[in-house]
C-alpha cells in the first residue's frame, strides 16, 4: 500500500481551543507514561456527586480485572442534561430529522429534562429498579434517547438491539441479559418502509418464553399509528404513561463502575456477545474524544448518521455530544430517500457543521454521482468524519474534494464496540491526513503490532493490532462470562488486548487498518460472524452443511458468500436460493442476507475434518490462481467442482 497523498493541516483547521500537534504530542506522552494525572485531570469535565480519589486500577494480565475512577459517584444523565440546564436549557439538544422530509422535530435540554425524568419515572412504576436490564428495541426517534437515558437515570443497564434484528435475534439478546422490561414501539420508518417493531417484539416474547424466560413489560411508543396486537397488562402505550407520570425524577447516584449497558456483538465463534460498558471511565471517554476527534466547538451542529442501535450511536449520537452540551441530530431515514440527495439536503436544512458517516454510505453515494452533492450548498460543513470499516483512498478522496471540496478534513476513526470510544484518529487541527490511513492515537491508547508467532513488530511493519494498556473506556467484560472475555480478547497474545483486527505502521507511525483476520464480516459497516450465519444455514431442513467467507464489494465492503451442501436428494437450484437468503433474513435480519450461494457437493476440508477457508475466500474472490497447498486436503478434486461452479466471475 503507498502513503499517496499527504494533506496537511490547513490553517483554518487551528481553531482557537482546538488541540493542534504540538498538545497533542504532549497530551499523549503524558496520557501514556502518567495515565493517574492524566486521566485524573480529564475525568473532572464531569460532574460527580463524589469525587474519585483513585483514578487506574487495571491489568490485562491474570483475571482482567478493569477499574477506573472506582470510588467516584456519578450519574450519566445527570452529565448529559441536567447540569447543562442552568446555561443551555432553551438550547436544543437533539434535533429529529423524519424519514419523511417534511418533518423534523427540535427538543432542548430543559424538555430533554422533563421526558427523560418522566420516562424514569414509568420505569420506576414498572419496577424497574438500579441494574435490572432493560432492552430497547426501536427506530430512529427522540424516543429512544429519552428511553436510554431514563435507564441510565435509574441505574438500570440498557441493551440496545437495532431494529433491524429479527425476533430470533432479538430474542436471543433478551434470555441472554434476562430483561423482563421492553421498550418498543408500533412500528419503524425507514426509506418509506414500514418496519414491523411491535409484531416481531411479541415474536420474539414467544420465543424468550420457550427458553423459560418471560418478559413482564412491554412500553410501546406510539410512532406510525400502525395497528398493533395488544397483551392486556403486559402491553402499555408509553406516550401515555409518560403523559400522567411526574416530570420529576431524581439522577440516582452510580459507582463509576456500576454497568452502563450491554451492547451485543459478533465474534469469530459462537453467540453474540454481550458488550459490558460502565458508568464513568466510558463517559470520559466519549465526552473527551468527542470533544477533541471532530473539534466540537460550542453552538456546533454535529450529525452523526449511525443507528442507535450500534455503539457509534450509544458514544457519538448521544453520550458523548449530550455530556457535552452539543446539539446533535437523530435521522430516521436512508442516504437514498428520498434521493440520493437526502444527507446534504439534511446538512442545508439544519446547518451541519460536523458530519459523521460510514464508509459503504460514501461509496453507494459516489456511485450515484456528484450530481446529488452539487444540489446542495453543504456552506456549514467544517468537519467530515468516518467509521466502521477500512475506507478507501478513493472514497476518501471524494468525500474531501466533492463532499467537503477541499474544505474540511476527513477523520478517519477506528475503533470497535468493544472500546467504548474512538481510539485511532486524526484530530482537525493537529494532524496531517493520509487517504485510507486512520492516522495516529487518541490519549491513553497503545497501539501494538505482533505477528503470528508473537513477535512485537517495532517501527514500520504489518501485524496483528493490539493494545498494550487499559483505557477509561474500555469494555469491562462479557456479560455474565467473565471466561469468554479472557478467552476472546487477552488468551491470543497474554498482557494485550487483541483486537481482531490486522494493520500497517507506516514510516511517520501512522496506523493503516487492513480488516479483520478471524472470522468476523463487515458488511455494510454491519459486524457479523460467519459462524452465525452458518449455523442459521444450517438450521434449514435442507441444509447439511455450510460455510460463509467475506468477498470484496464495491458498495459492502464485504459481501457474504455462502457455500452450502444439501442433504441427499435435495437439488440447488435458484428457488432454493431465494428460501435460504429469506430463511437467512429471518433467523439474523436483513443485514445478514447471503449476496450469493454456492451449492457445494463437499467443502474442502484438512484430513483431521477442519475446513479450509483459505481456499473458499480465494474463491469467492475469484482468484483460484494461488489457492495455495491443497495437498492437504482429504480429496483434493473438491476444489475443481467449486472452481467449476463459483459465483463470482470477473
Ligand atoms: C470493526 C468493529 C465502533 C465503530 C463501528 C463498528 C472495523 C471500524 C474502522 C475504521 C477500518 C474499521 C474494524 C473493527 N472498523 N472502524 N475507521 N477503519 N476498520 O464497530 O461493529 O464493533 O466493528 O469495524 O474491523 O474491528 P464494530
Amino acid at each position: 500500500m503507498s502513503d499517496t497523498h499527504i494533506y496537511r493541516v490547513q490553517p483554518d483547521w487551528k481553531r482557537e481551543a482546538s488541540i493542534d500537534n504540538e498538545t497533542y504530542l504532549s497530551w499523549y506522552e503524558r496520557s501514556i507514561s502518567d495515565p493517574d494525572g492524566f486521566w485524573g485531570e480529564h475525568g473532572k469535565r464531569l460532574d460527580w456527586f463524589k469525587p474519585y480519589t483513585k483514578v487506574k486500577n487495571a491489568s490485562f494480565e491474570g483475571d482482567v480485572s478493569i477499574k477506573w475512577f472506582e470510588d467516584g459517584e456519578l450519574n450519566v444523565s445527570y452529565n448529559c442534561i441536567d447540569r447543562h440546564l442552568e446555561k443551555r436549557g432553551n438550547q436544543v439538544a437533539i434535533i429529529w430529522e423524519g424519514d419523511d422530509p417534511s418533518s423534523h422535530r427540535k427538543i432542548t435540554y430543559r424538555e430533554l429534562h422533563e421526558q427523560v425524568s418522566r420516562y424514569a419515572n414509568v420505569l420506576k412504576a414498572q419496577g424497574a429498579k438500579k441494574g435490572d436490564r432493560i432492552t430497547i428495541y426501536m427506530p430512529m426517534i427522540v424516543e429512544t434517547a429519552y428511553a436510554m437515558l431514563a435507564c441510565t437515570r435509574i441505574g438500570a443497564v440498557h441493551s440496545v438491539v437495532f431494529g433491524g434484528f429479527s425476533p430470533d435475534a432479538l430474542a436471543g439478546r433478551i434470555v441472554d441479559c434476562q430483561s423482563e422490561i421492553i421498550i418498543t414501539a408500533d412500528e419503524g420508518l425507514r426509506g418509506g418502509r414500514k418496519v414491523p417493531l411491535k409484531v416481531n417484539t411479541d415474536k420474539a416474547i414467544d420465543i424468550a418464553a420457550r427458553q423459560s424466560m418471560s418478559v413482564r413489560k412491554v412500553l410501546v411508543v406510539r410512532h406510525t399509528g400502525g395497528a398493533v396486537d395488544w397483551v392486556p397488562g403486559r402491553d402499555l402505550w408509553l406516550n401515555d404513561e409518560a403523559k400522567a407520570a411526574s416530570p420529576d425524577c431524581p439522577a440516582e447516584p452510580m459507582n463509576a463502575e456500576d454497568p452502563l449497558f450491554i451492547l451485543y456483538t459478533s465474534g469469530s465463534t459462537g453467540k453474540p456477545k454481550g458488550v459490558l460498558h460502565t458508568t464513568g471511565g466510558y463517559l470520559v471517554h466519549v465526552s473527551l474524544s468527542h470533544q477533541h476527534i471532530f473539534d466540537y466547538h460550542d453552538g456546533d451542529i454535529y450529525w452523526c448518521t449511525a443507528d442507535v442501535g450500534w455503539v457509534t450511536g450509544h458514544s457519538y449520537i448521544l453520550y458523548g455530544p449530550l455530556a457535552n452540551g452539543a446539539t446533535t441530530l437523530m435521522f430516521e431515514g436512508v442516504p437514498n430517500y428520498p434521493d440520493n440527495s437526502r444527507f446534504w439536503q439534511v446538512v442545508d436544512k439544519h446547518k451541519v457543521n460536523i458530519f459523521y458517516t460510514a464508509p459503504t454510505a460514501i461509496r453507494a453515494l459516489m456511485g450515484a454521482g456528484d450530481e446529488w452533492v452539487k444540489k446542495s450548498k453543504r456552506t456549514s460543513l467544517r468537519i467530515l468524519g468516518s467509521v466502521g470499516e477500512p475506507i478507501n483512498p478513493e472514497a476518501w478522496e471524494w468525500y474531501y474534494n466533492v463532499v467537503g471540496e477541499g474544505r474540511c478534513p476527513v477523520i478517519d476513526t477506528w475503533w470497535q464496540t468493544e472500546n467504548g470510544g474512538i481510539l485511532i484518529a486524526p484530530m482537525p487541527g493537529a494532524t496531517d491526513l493520509k487517504p485510507g490511513s486512520a492516522t495516529r492515537p487518541f490519549f491513553g491508547v497503545v497501539p501494538k503490532l505482533i505477528d503470528n508467532d508473537g513477535n512485537v513488530i517495532e517501527g514500520e511493519g504489518s501485524g496483528n493490532l493490539c493494545i498494550a494498556q487499559p483505557w477509561p473506556g474500555m469494555m469491562r467484560t462479557v456479560h455474565g462470562d467473565h471466561a469468554r472475555f479472557i478467552e476472546t480478547y487477552f488468551s491470543q497474545y497474554p498482557g494485550n488486548y487483541f483486537t481482531g483486527d490486522g494493520c500497517r505502521r507506516d514510516a511517520d507511525g501512522y496506523y493503516w487498518i487492513t480488516g479483520r483476520v478471524d472470522d468476523v464480516l463487515n458488511v455494510s459497516g454491519h459486524r457479523m460472524g460467519t459462524a452465525e450465519i452458518e449455523s442459521a444455514l444450517v438450521a434449514h431442513e435442507k441444509v447439511s452443511e455450510a460455510a460463509v467467507v467475506g468477498y470484496p464489494h464495491d458498495v459492502k465492503g464485504q459481501g457474504i458468500y455462502c457455500y452450502v451442501t444439501l442433504n441427499e436428494g435435495e437439488t440447488g437450484d435458484d428457488a432454493l436460493r431465494k428460501e435460504l437468503v429469506a430463511h437467512v433474513r429471518k433467523e439474523i435480519g436483513p443485514i445478514a442476507a447471503p449476496d450469493k450461494i454456492q451449492f457445494a457437493p463437499a467443502l474442502p476440508k484438512t484430513r483431521s475434518a477442519k475446513i479450509m477457508r483459505r481456499i473458499l475466500r480465494k474463491i469467492a474472490e475469484d482468484d483460484f490462481s494461488s489457492l495455495g497447498d491443497t495437498s492437504t486436503l482429504a480429496d483434493p478434486s473438491v476444489v475443481d467442482d467449486l472452481i467449476a461452479n463459483r459465483q463470482n466471475r470477473h
